[in-house]
């Protein structure tokens, strides 16, 4: 049943649902208005309690409480918001999550949240709509959940307007782009592969009448892909190439390329890798998942830019035809590349996927790989490299990655690196030392694009969380989609989104 989101005037104490969730702002919790008319009806305990377990109101810290029928909702927590004046819609979103995850969690169907104040209804709808989020495809028998939040009324006393309805709707909607991305990422490698990840942007574009050319094993290697090629030479897999357009009525001002790293299953080929963790590599397509949930978002956002997204979707597998080190191999661009180590198989498939992407003459390319464990060392598991030749792209970039509440931070594009990756026998070699990795990775993306303006994120490590966090999930989290969508709004002239 699709989730039903909407305001209502209903009184906290009386409001009949399973579970109530109030929002508290920091400062004086004791005049809170809908915490008072709560304490009333549990005779003074709420408040009590409240000073007891020392609870302040900051942000995402909690408390549960049984109300015993004093009041109508049969649960009840206390979730702080922080102050007013840092309300963002960052944190709007990672509250409202984390309300909706707990209800979710505790088998509820249906949902009161009350909140002082509501800056942006899309922002707090995206929120609830990625906090109800579950993967539970899989499960069998007692394992499967039983009750879905199916229902939230937000208890607000505003004026409801045909716009703030809409926000609502479209909140939801970005929310599920959001979790297509997640649940590309979960699903097994078995299960998801190219083709499969071909026939989701297949139907993207029947939905949102998106224009698609997708090619084959022949077609990439008759298109003179001949990395992608390689890299997926090992496999039982056959391996796509994936195109898709979104087109905006009228003259479009701008033209956007997002391009995915597409690794349905890293094993590292003939390099291969250690056991331990070698599940997760089913993740190494969260490049590929997060440019096609923005697409989706696109699909109901209509921005008034043009936005392609171009995925190089492939597996990376040892046998008797997998590619070598020591292989030398053409490229889509021209350049010739030598392969030193099998598992730098995401720089080849994106070099030919960025080389495709030039010819489309963007305004923009915008990258997204998991693309180094360097990165994994460098900034942990919850926080993205992005690079940038330009400091006011690079600037756009933050300031939309701010405004959703991503972790991104940015590396430089170190020239005195790039002698690492000189070749004694092709144009390039396409790994350096073991030092800087992501960076070397990063320069040797950089020949492929050209003199197109370019950013490039290595997301290896916040695709997939270790914990529930924020508006993110325990497994995938969807990362990158939002800021990407924040960043085509921002090229967008159109305004209904929220900032
Ligand atoms: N997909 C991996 C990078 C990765 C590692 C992502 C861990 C998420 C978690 C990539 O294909 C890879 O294996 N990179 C190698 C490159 C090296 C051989 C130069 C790496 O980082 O070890
Ligand atoms: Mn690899
Ligand atoms: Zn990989």
């Amino acid at each position: 049943m699709p989730l039903s989101l909407q305001f209502s005037a209903a009184h906290a104490a009386s409001v009949g649902v399973d579970a109530l969730v109030v929002g508290v702002l920091a400062g004086d919790i004791a005049n809170d208005m809908v915490l008072r008319e709560l304490d009333g009806a549990l005779n003074g305990a709420l408040l009590k309690l409240v000073k007891a377990q020392e609870f302040q109101g900051k942000p995402e810290q909690t408390l549960e409480l049984t109300p015993l029928g004093h009041i109508k909702a049969s649960r009840l927590l206390l979730l702080g918001l922080g102050n007013e004046a840092d309300l963002t819609n960052a944190r709007l979103r990672a509250v409202a999550a984390v309300a909706a995850r707990w209800a979710q969690g505790c088998q509820v169907a249906r949902l009161a949240f009350a909140l002082p104040t509501v800056p942006d209804a899309r922002a707090l709808a995206e929120g609830i709509g990625l906090g109800v989020y579950r993967f539970s495809k899989y499960f069998t028998g007692d394992r499967q959940p039983k009750t879905e939040l199916n229902e939230v009324l937000l208890l607000n006393r505003q004026r409801v307007t045909p716009q703030l309805k809409r926000q609502l709707k479209l909140g939801l909607a970005v929310a599920e782009a959001v979790a297509l991305a997640r649940d590309a990422v979960n699903e097994p490698p078995n299960e998801f592969y190219p083709e499969t990840m071909a026939e989701l942007a297949r139907k993207l574009a029947k939905q949102y009448k998106f224009k698609l050319k997708v090619l084959d094993k022949p077609g990439i290697q008759r298109a003179g892909m001949k990395l992608h090629y390689a890299v997926a030479q090992g496999s039982a897999h056959e391996p796509r190439f994936i195109h898709l357009t979104y087109t905006p009525p009228g003259r479009p001002k701008k033209k956007l390329v997002f391009v995915g790293k597409g690794l349905t299953f890293d094993s590292g080929g003939l390099c291969i890798k250690p056991a331990p963790g070698m599940g997760e590599m089913k993740s190494d397509m969260g490049g590929a998942a997060a440019v096609l949930g923005l697409m989706k978002a696109v699909g109901e956002v209509k921005p008034d830019v043009e936005v392609h997204c171009v995925i190089g979707a492939a597996e990376n597998m040892p046998d008797a035809a997998a590619y070598r080190p020591g292989d030398i191999f053409g490229s889509l661009d021209g350049k010739s590349v030598e392969i030193i180590n099998t598992d730098a198989e995401g720089r080849l498939v994106l070099a030919d996927a960025l080389a495709y992407a030039r010819r489309l003459k963007p305004s923009l390319i915008v990258d997204a790989a998991t693309l180094t464990g360097a990165c994994l060392v460098a900034l942990g598991k919850t926080c993205s490299a992005y690079y940038s030749a330009d400091d006011e792209l690079a600037e756009r970039f933050a300031v939309a990655a701010k405004e959703v509440g991503e972790n991104f931070w940015r590396m430089p594009l170190l020239d005195e690196l790039g002698d690492q990756l000189k070749s004694d026998v092709a144009d390039l070699k396409h790994t350096g030392d073991r030092w800087g990795g992501s960076i070397t990775a990063a320069l040797f993306l950089r020949e492929f694009v050209g003199d197109v303006p370019w950013i490039h994120c290595d997301i290896a490590g916040a695709v997939l969380a270790d914990r529930a966090q924020g508006y993110y999930p325990k497994g995938g989290t969807g990362h990158p989609v939002l800021t990407f969508l924040r960043l085509v709004e921002a090229f967008s002239g159109k305004v209904d989104a929220s900032a």
